[in-house]
């Protein structure tokens, strides 16, 4: 048997033995491709389909305004409330709301506001730019004192524990890291940062975007203060889909949002002139909350709280083994170099190939010649091809197929007829 036919039986045999195998089923496969983009946009689930279709009939078609009443105003914490069970969070500590970039920018400054006398916010080049530019949006607008630190990266893949140490001080009013990284899958010590924050009395925000779904995240046992995130990732919730924001119970009633709008309001429904905030988590609420985006989400909600989030972190580390394996094979002769950490405890779902010719590889995996399969991974400049894995719905297959595509273009320079970099690919 040839080597490349061991690798394909061991393949088949991976997928005989996959207990969550048949999630595969549950997603529509419109495009037949190999799709590892699922940590960008996931797949659609086809229960969507008929929730929005009973949505949009049933609910809003029928019920009209009266849905307001029969639980499109409970939605945010409804589903907040299934979110929770997939990041260690209790009822009533987590609602869907807004974009990530917005939650983002309510928590931040509702925790500026709370850490009186501090000034100093603590994050670090490796996290995603939106985030970024958020701290540096409110720096600017709040002006003197306020200052953003960035720790560096020295190897572009990871943040070491201890320059997050040395960046500490009694001045900190807040750290935020994104759990796990957008380019390089790294992912931080959540517990370990969260206590050392703590000690020094400096609240922390994580961004778990690239964590919820696959990433198991214990924000409870971690005693983590806040957190954010979206739902259009592994969560398969649909392109832009409503986001997440999480705030420790103790904390909903001490902290301040800065955006007052009135379903923030203790009651929306007095009409009041003056603001009173809620006296729990829905203070961090805005406006109206967009609720056909928002059922989009639950369906692939509920597949993953039964498939589990242990076991769907199970398969994606031993795909991701899969995959290093043949990377190491087939591809790290070829010129490769790998951007994200070996170690599986370190790396969240998708892996970063790294290789001076990344963007026409990915071109010509998106648009293959006649006859060859369709790969869609992303691209992430300069020179990473991002693998991303959704263990609900990817094979051993899929992730054999796409590698040796990947081989094949590399070993035959196709990527020279695909010059360019792909300017639309998304996060
Ligand atoms: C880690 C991370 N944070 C924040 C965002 C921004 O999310 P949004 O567009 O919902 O504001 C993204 C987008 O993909 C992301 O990957």
């Amino acid at each position: 048997m040839s080597a490349d036919s061991q690798y394909l039986s061991t393949a088949e045999e991976l997928d005989r033995q996959d207990p969550l195998a048949s999630y595969r089923d549950q997603f529509t496969k419109s495009d037949p491709c190999i799709y590892l983009d699922g940590n960008s946009l996931g797949r659609l689930p086809i229960q969507t389909r008929d929730w929005l279709d009973e949505v949009i009939d049933r609910q809003w078609g029928k019920s009209l305004i009266h849905g307001w009443n029969e639980g499109w105003m409970e939605l945010s914490a409804r589903l907040g409330d299934k979110i929770a069970r997939l990041v260690g969070a209790r009822p009533g500590e987590i609602l869907v709301c807004d974009a990530t970039s917005v939650n983002l920018y309510k928590l931040v400054m509702a925790a500026l506001s709370y850490q009186t006398g501090r000034q100093r916010i603590i994050s670090d080049e490796l996290n995603f730019p939106s985030d970024l530019y958020v701290l540096q949006g409110i720096i600017d607008q709040l002006g003197s004192g306020y200052k953003l630190d960035l720790i560096k990266s020295r190897d572009g893949i990871r943040i070491d524990p201890d320059s997050v140490k040395s960046a500490i001080d009694e001045e900190t009013a807040l750290l935020t890291f994104t759990h796990t990284y957008f380019k390089s899958s790294y992912v931080q010590d959540m517990a370990g940062i969260t206590s050392l924050a703590h000690e020094y009395g400096a609240m922390i925000l994580w961004d778990l975007s690239h964590s919820v779904g696959s990433v198991p995240v214990d924000l409870h046992a971690c005693n983590a203060d806040l957190a954010i995130g979206c739902t259009y990732k592994y969560l398969n919730g649909g392109p832009g889909s409503t986001a997440f924001l999480y705030v420790r119970k103790d904390l909903q009633e001490k902290l301040q949002q800065p955006i007052w709008g009135w379903l923030g309001s203790k009651d929306p429904f007095q009409f009041g002139t003056a603001y009173e905030p809620a006296g729990d988590i829905s203070r961090f609420l805005v406006g109206t909350p967009p609720v056909l985006s928002m059922s989009a989400i639950e369906p692939a909600l509920d597949l993953h709280l039964e498939a589990g989030i242990t076991a769907l972190r199970e398969k994606s580390i031993r795909q991701s083994g899969f995959l290093l394996e043949l990377y190491d094979d087939w591809l790290a002769p070829l010129g490769f170099t790998l951007g994200s950490p070996r170690e599986p405890a370190s790396r969240g779902s998708h892996i970063a190939l790294r290789h001076p010719e990344a963007s026409g590889i990915t071109r010509a995996m998106i648009n293959p010649p006649e006859g060859k399969d369709r790969v869609i991974p992303d691209f992430r400049t300069p020179d990473n091809i991002r693998l991303g894995i959704a263990p609900v719905y990817n094979s051993y297959r899929d992730i054999f197929t796409g590698m040796k595509r990947i081989r094949e273009i590399a070993e035959s320079e196709e990527y020279l007829k695909n010059p360019g970099f792909i300017m639309n690919s998304r996060e």
